[in-house]
């Protein structure tokens, strides 16, 4: 296996910073069906290199609470390495939602009814709970989505539109998800307005930060970036971006689709001015995700979409007026039910914990890192140390899409593709590859489990 250059290299925080104190485990879990330890670890060293980490969660406890992991594929056990797409739901976030639509579904703000009236607490509950995971300022930052494709579109469309003008610069990164670059290239395209980009350095390692400084330095309209990108398994330093940002006067957006609810994410510490996030990728339903913005840009932001919900005061001659943010950008029916579901999924990941969660797909990814080099020919992109839950590689001679067919036939669930992030993967080399991507609920036999699928490909195929 070959691996990306050591730069921009970064230790995850580890066991010492966890936001909440190890659970205590069964003792039979040491030894119980490869929770902690994967076959392949050999020696102390190596053992406790990573013991520290996987001790940190009560996985077995944590297990136990997806249902998934029930299922077989052609006797296989399924082994869930797609969390990078989409994140699997534990029990409670299912009979959550379940629950909800037997007891206290209807639609929200309109009634005064009492389904209404629980309708409606469980919706701004969720708010105030997505406020809480972000450490927003205010509830009223927060606005309901469909998830950060929307998130995106709808800065674009108001924020963008308002500010962005003929000549003005929008910077990117060489790393974009599709999802934040085509609506900004769009507007850009509209507008008149010219797009820079951050260099990724070699192999998709960092980001080049000395070129990132320099841009922001020339002050650019607005800068939009993706905090930890799908495919490179590294966290690109969105404090220290925003700062350089700030200085010049550039307005923030984040794109946080990787990072809440793989980790502790504080919008008042980043200092961004917008951040966008998924309730799917984090153990919640999808069809609903968040932006956060300042409030003093929220609500001088017009509306989006008009509708139901979204306006005071609506006349046949003259033009309406609209409420305060929130409201302004949540137009029509919202997703209520799954806003109950993610409720119920944040309170989850705070029960386990975030640096923890952080800590343990880190740590899995890397334990991968480790093991892949047995696998001939295999190329991973990113920095060699892991930084998040997240490992995109290619083995020569055979397509990505054959390794992730074959995988799957052995009950391993794997991505391929260009990862919707076209550009970043044609600069790199290969526009399709495979990807396994870590959560809380995977464990120490499922690196194995991939090596070892990834090995019989290659015996097969070439
Ligand atoms: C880094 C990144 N940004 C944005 C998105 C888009 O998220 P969604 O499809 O939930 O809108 C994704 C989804 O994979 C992502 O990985």
């Amino acid at each position: 296996m070959r691996i990306g250059t050591p730069s921009g290299r970064r230790r995850s925080s580890g066991a010492a910073q966890l936001a909440s104190p190890p659970v205590a485990l069964p003792t039979n879990a040491f030894f119980d069906g490869g929770l902690l330890f994967s076959s392949r670890m050999t020696g102390i060293g190596e053992i406790s290199r990573y013991i520290q980490t996987f001790m940190t969660l009560n996985l077995p406890l944590i297990r136990e609470q997806f249902p998934f992991l029930r299922e077989t594929v052609n006797g296989h056990p399924l082994i869930y390495l797609d969390n990078a797409a989409s994140s699997q739901k534990p029990s409670r976030v299912i009979g959550r939602m379940s629950r909800f639509l037997e007891s206290e579904y209807a639609n929200v703000h309109r009634g005064i009814h009492l389904l209404s009236e629980r309708a409606t607490a469980a919706y701004e509950q969720a708010r105030t709970k997505v406020a809480g995971l972000l450490n927003a300022n205010r509830e009223e930052e927060v606005i309901f989505t469909r998830g950060t494709t929307e998130a995106v579109n709808l800065v674009v469309n108001t924020w963008g539109r308002e500010n962005i003008k003929a000549g003005d610069t929008i910077l990117l990164t060489e790393m974009e998800h599709h999802s934040v670059l085509l609506p900004w290239l769009q507007l850009a395209r509209e507008t008149g307005a010219r797009v820079e980009f951050v260099p990724v350095l070699e192999n998709g390692a960092a980001l080049d930060l000395d070129a990132a400084k320099r841009l922001l330095a020339a002050g650019p309209k607005l800068f939009a970036f993706v905090h930890v990108p799908n495919t490179l398994g590294l966290e690109n330093p969105a404090g220290e971006l925003c700062r350089w940002a700030a200085a010049s006067g550039t307005t923030t957006f984040v794109d946080g689709a990787q990072s809440v609810g793989h980790q502790p994410v504080d919008v008042q510490k980043l200092g961004c001015d917008f951040l966008a996030c998924s309730a799917h990728k984090m153990c919640g339903p999808s069809a609903i995700g968040a932006l956060w913005g300042r409030h003093e840009l929220l609500s001088a932001m017009p509306p989006w979409q008009y509708g139901g919900e979204m306006v005071d005061r609506a006349f046949y001659d003259k033009p309406a007026t609209f409420r305060e943010p929130p409201a302004r950008f949540e137009a029509g029916t919202p997703p209520i039910l799954e806003a109950a579901g993610w409720a119920e999924a944040i309170d989850f990941l705070n029960a386990v914990g975030l640096e923890a969660i952080r800590s343990h797909s880190v740590a899995l990814a890397n334990l991968a890192m480790d093991r892949l080099r047995s696998v001939e020919g295999l190329h991973v992109f990113g920095p060699a140390e892991r930084q998040s839950g997240i490992v995109a590689f290619s083995i020569e001679g055979v397509h990505a899409h054959d390794v992730a067919f074959f995988a799957n036939e052995r009950g391993v669930a794997l991505r391929a593709g260009h990862h919707c992030a076209q550009p970043l993967m044609r600069k790199l080399g290969s526009l399709s590859s495979s990807r396994a991507s870590f959560y809380l609920y995977n464990q120490p036999s499922d690196v194995d489990a991939l090596v070892g699928v990834l090995s019989e490909a290659v015996a097969f195929f070439r």
